[in-house]
């Protein structure tokens, strides 16, 4: 069994974090997204992987490398353009040869691993197995409809009129009679080849598709409110240690995690919460699901349910909360007159003021 790692797309709900870098790479507990997946991909047994690239590449491959470091093989493969899905297992077509695969979005995120949905692939050999999780607005994604007996009898990508509320989670272990489909795939409404498609082709051709229902958690982390989700749901599970520099008028309450060459110093850090190495918090509260990633410095400041980039810093500006800010992003004090708001931000940007 072979694996198929999708890591392109433009992560266009995430700008403008996504102009500087790919969206599986946004950390989730100060690891990127996409780590988690190929962790699970590891721990199911599987070596060979083939990562799909887009224009991305380059910091794709600098943070993946070979893959030695999770156990895996990686051979990268570039698709030219968002094409779709299932345009990305054409393009895969001689990697995968006739081994069966399971495809995984990088940006989607399963608590508890696929090691299960693997070993039961394993064990029962469908042509394809999908995951569904039922979902509060299923336009967002690709539906299922099953028969009276649970069995998946069509599929539509992002219906405006869903006929049930159960998604496909970004998860799909095909055999390899999913190319003969995938081959005489033609473009959707979106012009892409849709991985909905594929399956349903299989269905259509009398095929076994076999689908499970989610048992743990699921997130498609496409955009911040998901992103935030998705870390509170991590960070609740981080083991506290303490391996930077804490001093005695700082209090760290709950799990909190404070990595090699961090310093804390006359704040009040609530977990979970996990401050990355060489970050500086000072005379600061961090509220719980937190992450501050690596060279972060929070000074004079309180922040909350939120994810800080890597090199940002936050200073003297009272509290934030819900946030995901960006590498090397500065956040400060307005001067005191006028009273105005002074702001530089990239295209797409979203920001709240409270007033
Ligand atoms: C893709 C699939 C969709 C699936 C979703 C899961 O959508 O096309 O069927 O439900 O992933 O994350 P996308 O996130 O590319 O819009």
């Amino acid at each position: 069994m072979k694996a198929l790692v999708l890591a392109g797309g433009s992560g266009s709900r995430l700008r403008p974090i996504t102009y500087s870098f790919a969206k599986q790479l946004v950390p989730v507990a100060n690891k990127p997204v996409l780590f988690y997946g190929l962790e699970a991909i590891a721990d199911a047994g599987i070596r060979e992987v083939g990562v799909v690239v887009g224009d991305t590449e380059a910091e794709i491959r600098a943070a993946v490398g070979d893959g030695s470091r999770f156990g895996l093989e990686v051979t990268y493969l570039r698709q030219d353009a968002p094409r779709g899905l299932a345009h990305a297992v054409l393009i895969a077509r001689e990697f995968l040869g006739d081994d069966d695969f399971v495809m995984y979005l990088g940006d989607n995120f399963i608590v508890g691993g696929i090691t299960e949905l693997v070993d039961r692939f394993r064990r029962e050999r469908p042509d394809a197995q999908i995951m569904l999780a039922k979902v509060s607005d299923p336009r967002a994604f690709g539906v299922a409809e099953l028969d009276a007996d649970g069995r998946v009898v069509a599929l539509e990508e992002k219906p405006e009129h869903p006929k049930s509320d159960l998604a496909l989670v970004g998860v799909y272990l095909f055999s390899p009679v999913v190319h003969e489909v995938v081959a005489r795939l033609t473009p959707s409404r979106r012009g892409e080849l849709e991985i909905t498609d594929t399956i349903q082709g299989l269905i259509d051709r009398g095929r076994r598709v076999e689908s499970t229902m989610v048992s743990g958690y699921w997130k498609d982390t496409g955009n911040v409110a998901d992103m935030l989700e998705v870390n509170r749901l991590v960070l609740e599970g981080v083991e506290p240690s303490v391996a930077g520099e804490v001093d005695a008028s700082s209090e760290l309450i709950g799990r909190v995690v404070v990595e090699e060459g961090a310093r804390v110093t006359g704040s009040r850090v609530v977990g979970p919460a996990v401050i990355g190495p060489g970050a500086v918090v000072r005379d600061s509260y961090i509220g719980p699901f937190t992450s501050i990633d690596r060279d972060c410095s929070v000074v004079d400041s309180e922040i909350e349910y939120s994810i800080v980039l890597r090199g940002a810093s936050i200073d003297g500006v009272g509290r934030i909360e819900c946030s995901l800010i960006g590498r090397q992003a500065r956040v400060t004090p307005a001067p005191p007159v006028p009273r105005a708001h002074r702001l530089v931000l990239g295209d797409h940007s979203k920001v709240q003021i409270s007033k």
